[in-house]
């Protein structure tokens, strides 16, 4: 489904219900003044629809629905399955989840469903289904928004059991599965399925959420978000009987670990995401998180939350200096996003989100610094209209990004703790930010033909059909850059024997035949063939070449004189093949080589502290401007003499941006340079 909201959404989270009704008339004229055309209702109000087991109660919602309507909102409307009520948990007890230490919940908090749990499923569905019913038909309701930021684990009975199934499903046989866990090791050999254990804390689950066997830990996350899409795919599908074409989605967490989203993407109608970064995340990060959820569909995503001004469950909760949530807004257009939504129009007066930022603060005006900005904003993105939505990206860089590859790296007992497969991603992507070179994040399931570089760090699980993949892309003349700890174990997390990368060894042209670990006070040196030197750390790969020339070769430690980094011509392409973790210079200096061989260039010719990201429509380009280097930066001369779209002011080489500063430019183009 292509979804077309016809225009910019903006607004966000609106919880009248926590409000008298005299309150209700003035926010209307707030949002009015903010040009607020949409809010997100029933977030958390199942309690208040469903008083009772056999009672449903919808007189407050439809109030709020009539209000919007009346106003000309448009509305996202939630499900309220995010939160259970107290009568249900105190009832059904099994529908609280039981956590990773064995203890069983009571009531409190959100989030808080077993997703197993019969009593739940039937619950929520039907939920779901009387929403659906009686709004579905609403022209104002454009957008259907299941639960809240599915997440979290369950390790209940009811788990348990349909873990079993979910196995006996996968496995078929305890021998397959026996040989998948490898359970010889530590004798942990299964002859009945009921014997199987979830792998928390009572069993093999080790300190720190670490596990004696990353097979059955892996399976466990493989399952766990299957069972939580599960009760995604139960609403989804109850809404469906009376609303044929709303888009469907539920708002997911950028790079939160406990979900496989390229599998829930496959369900969802759109993809939207909540973006909270901290005080000190780096810009590149959160780009890195926008193109993560463009990509998951490869398609424009929703901003469903961000906050106006501060969080409140941060250790450090900031506020956004004047301009920062413009700026912030439009990057997240820049790399996708077709709405722009907050969490939340008017701040609550009590539980723990009260010092949380919203559109309407406490003082109840529209006098403040945060209300104008979003204001502003309003204004601008009411003036843009529909013009960009819709349109995508112009990526010819592709990063594999995999939920399996997380899990399992972030399991293995060893070489290095530091390991972090986020982190190592973002070290690549940092790169061609750096560069304003636009980059899609891609599954392992990707058309890689599309792409003059695939990028693909600590692929260290190598599913079935994907080292194949590869090599075609690389055959065929594409240009694979991957490294250490990669190609090490299949999809049950047992090592390919024969030597590491595994199947990508051929391609890579190397064997890699030790790794060694290196503590965070220590480092190695490295050479490069033309004699400059850099530092490496965290894990070195010792490896032999088998086809390969070397690029870098280790100048310290009992290697030095071996290999890190080298290049294979394989096929018509190249593998880069990357044997440990690079200072940044080293890094930029490998990757400067790939993309030149690649002919892949930056968006600006002259270098520039500016982000520059693009959005390609039809027949013409959108390059997004944004300064957030902190300091004064002239316009790039490519852009001098071009109009910006918000302000309609024509770029000079005098133009400055000042910090938080963005400027669109439309540019025509002839031809599509993406083929
Ligand atoms: C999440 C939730 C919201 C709210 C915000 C606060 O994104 O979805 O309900 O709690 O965090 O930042
Ligand atoms: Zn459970």
């Amino acid at each position: 489904m292509s979804v077309d909201f016809k225009h910019i959404l903006y607004g966000g989270d609106y919880n009248p219900n926590q409000w008298p009704e005299e309150v209700w008339e003035e926010d209307m004229r707030y949002f009015d003044k903010a040009r607020i055309n949409s809010a997100t209702i029933n977030v958390f109000s199942w309690a208040k629809i469903q008083p009772e087991e056999d009672r449903y109660d919808f007189e407050e919602l439809d109030k709020i629905v009539d209000l919007l309507s009346k106003n000309h909102k448009d509305i996202v409307m939630a499900t309220s399955t995010g939160a259970l009520p107290a009568w249900m948990v105190r009832k059904y007890p099994e529908v609280a989840r039981t956590d990773y230490d064995g203890k069983h919940h009571k009531f409190g908090q959100r989030h808080n469903a077993c997703p197993n749990s019969p009593v739940f499923q039937k619950y929520s569905a039907r939920l779901a289904e009387k929403l659906a019913e009686r709004y579905g038909h609403s022209d104002r309701v454009v957008c259907w928004h299941i639960s809240n930021e599915y997440g979290g684990e369950c390790y209940c009975e009811n788990c348990e059991q349909a873990f079993r199934k979910w196995l006996k499903k996968k496995y078929e046989t305890l021998e397959n599965l026996n040989k998948a866990w490898n359970t010889e090791f530590w004798g942990h050999t299964i002859y009945d399925w009921d014997e199987i254990v979830l792998p928390n804390a009572l069993g093999d689950g080790l300190w720190d959420g670490n596990t004696a066997f990353a097979g059955i830990s892996i399976d466990y996350r493989r399952f766990n978000s299957d069972s939580m899409l599960a009760n995604y795919v139960g609403e989804r599908d109850a809404i469906r009987k009376f609303d044929a074409a709303t888009p469907i989605t539920t708002n997911l967490m950028g790079t939160y670990k406990g979900l496989d989203y390229f599998k829930w993407a496959k369900e969802m109608d759109i993809i939207s995401w909540d973006n909270y970064p901290s005080y000190d995340t780096p810009w590149s990060q959160t780009a890195m998180c926008h193109d993560l959820m463009r990509g998951l569909k490869d398609a424009p995503f929703m901003l469903m939350e961000q906050t106006p001004s501060q969080q409140n469950w941060q250790p450090y909760n900031s506020l956004k200096k004047p301009g920062q949530m413009r700026a912030q807004s439009y990057q997240t257009m820049a790399h996708g996003a077709d709405t722009i939504q907050f969490f939340q129009l008017r701040r609550s007066v009590g539980g723990c989100e009260k010092f949380h930022g919203a559109v309407i603060a406490h003082a109840g005006t529209d006098n403040t610094r945060v209300f104008k900005e979003v204001a502003q904003l309003g204004g601008e993105l009411e003036k843009l209209g529909g013009q960009i939505l819709g349109s995508g990206s112009a990526a010819e860089v592709g990063i594999v990004f995999d939920w399996d590859n997380y899990w399992a790296l972030e399991y293995t007992s060893g070489p290095n703790k530091d390991l972090k497969y986020v982190d190592q991603i973002h070290q690549y992507y940092r790169y061609f930010y750096s560069r304003n070179i636009p980059v899609d994040m891609i599954s392992r399931e990707a058309d890689f033909s599309k792409y003059k570089i695939v990028v693909a760090p600590v692929l260290y699980m190598i599913h079935k059909g994907v080292a194949e993949a590869l090599e075609t892309y690389v055959k065929n003349g594409g240009i694979l850059v991957t490294g250490f700890m990669s190609g090490i174990v299949g999809e049950s997390d047992n090592v390919y024997l024969g030597g590491y990368p595994g199947p990508l060894r051929k391609m890579a042209g190397i064997w890699v035949e030790e790794l060694d670990a290196l503590a965070p006070e220590q480092k190695n040196t490295i050479q490069f063939a033309d004699g400059e030197e850099s530092f490496c750390n965290l894990v070195c790969d010792i490896m032999h070449l088998e086809g390969a020339e070397t690029i870098a070769e280790y100048s310290s430690n009992f290697y030095a004189g071996t290999p890190c980094v080298t290049k294979n011509c394989f096929g018509q392409g190249t593998v880069y093949y990357v044997g440990t973790q690079l200072e940044k210079a080293g890094l930029e200096k490998i990757l400067d080589t790939v993309t030149n061989q690649a002919s892949v260039h930056s968006l600006v010719q002259e270098t520039t502290a500016l982000e520059v990201a693009v959005r390609r429509a039809e027949n013409c380009d959108y390059y997004f401007l944004m300064n957030f280097s902190g300091e004064e930066v002239s316009a790039p001369k490519a852009f001098a003499d071009k109009i910006d779209i918000l302000t309609g002011e024509t770029l000079t080489n005098q133009t400055v941006f000042r910090p938080y500063d963005v400027r669109i430019i439309k540019m025509q183009r002839q031809t599509d340079s993406r083929q």
